[in-house]
């Protein structure tokens, strides 16, 4: 997601922390809240401090498999991605033995990259950098696949983050939808799914219209809320 995505997600998180986890998240970020960090991990990934961290934002695995191979495939991969960056980052923010800079930091990697991997786009196919190589038309000017799931139909949808957060917050909603409970190998494979289909109907060189927006940008702010709810369940379970 770009700033604005990644910040909605956040905020919804920050409505479903639990006391213990948001006194905690106090204690670490001080006066910021997780909204304000959550796109700091792409603000780093080109400083020397952080080398290396650029593939941590995404998953990228061939198409057309059911989940078990999915699964299997996702574990057995070797190259540094968003599903081991995650589990790794959850698990140093939540061992108090770790110094604090070290949980700090792991805590900010924590909020984007459970981002990330509701983004469709950010769990997809390599050869095309996850959509990145796919140029489109969109409102008469030149994007691609990727950048329009980060960005482009959020800012189709003009509107504030806050906004995108409070429109899609109903708290009753994750309970009855199965949201919860879900393990982070579901989460991306949801991704996998909706990057599937994004690759069948958006061939390089499309010119996508308004039918287009009005098709997906229901299925993005699906993607935050999910993201949103899930990360304070992780941040409720890790902080406790
Ligand atoms: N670079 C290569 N694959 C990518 C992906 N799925 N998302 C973002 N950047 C990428
Ligand atoms: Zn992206
Ligand atoms: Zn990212």
């Amino acid at each position: 997601w770009g700033r604005e995505g990644h910040r909605a997600l956040a905020l919804i998180a920050e409505k479903h922390l639990s006391r213990k986890a948001a006194a905690q998240v106090k204690d670490l970020l001080g006066d910021k809240s997780i909204a304000d960090v959550a796109s700091w991990a792409d603000e780093v990934r080109n400083q020397p401090e952080y080398k290396g961290t650029g593939s941590w934002h995404f998953v990228n695995l061939p198409l057309g498999m059911g989940y078990a191979d999915f699964e299997r495939a996702l574990k057995a991969k070797t190259e540094v991605n968003a599903y081991q960056a995650l589990q790794a980052n959850i698990k140093l923010l939540g061992d108090k033995k770790q110094p604090r800079e070290k949980r700090i930091d792991a805590l900010k990697f924590v909020v984007h990259l459970v981002g990330d991997i509701h983004e469709p786009m950010h769990v997809s196919r390599a050869e095309d950098k996850g959509g990145n190589d796919i140029q489109l038309q969109f409102q008469g000017e030149g994007s691609n696949l990727h950048r329009m799931w980060d960005s482009g139909l959020i800012h189709a949808h003009g509107m504030s983050d806050d906004k995108l957060a409070a429109e899609n917050d109903h708290p009753d909603h994750a309970s009855r939808l199965g949201w919860e409970n879900s393990s982070v190998e579901q989460w991306l494979f949801e991704s996998y799914l909706l990057s599937t289909q994004q690759y069948a109907e958006v061939p390089s060189g499309s010119k996508l219209d308004e039918q287009y927006y009005k098709k997906h940008i229901g299925e993005v702010q699906l993607r935050l809320q999910q993201g949103g709810i899930r990360l304070a369940q992780v941040l409720n379970e890790t902080l406790k």
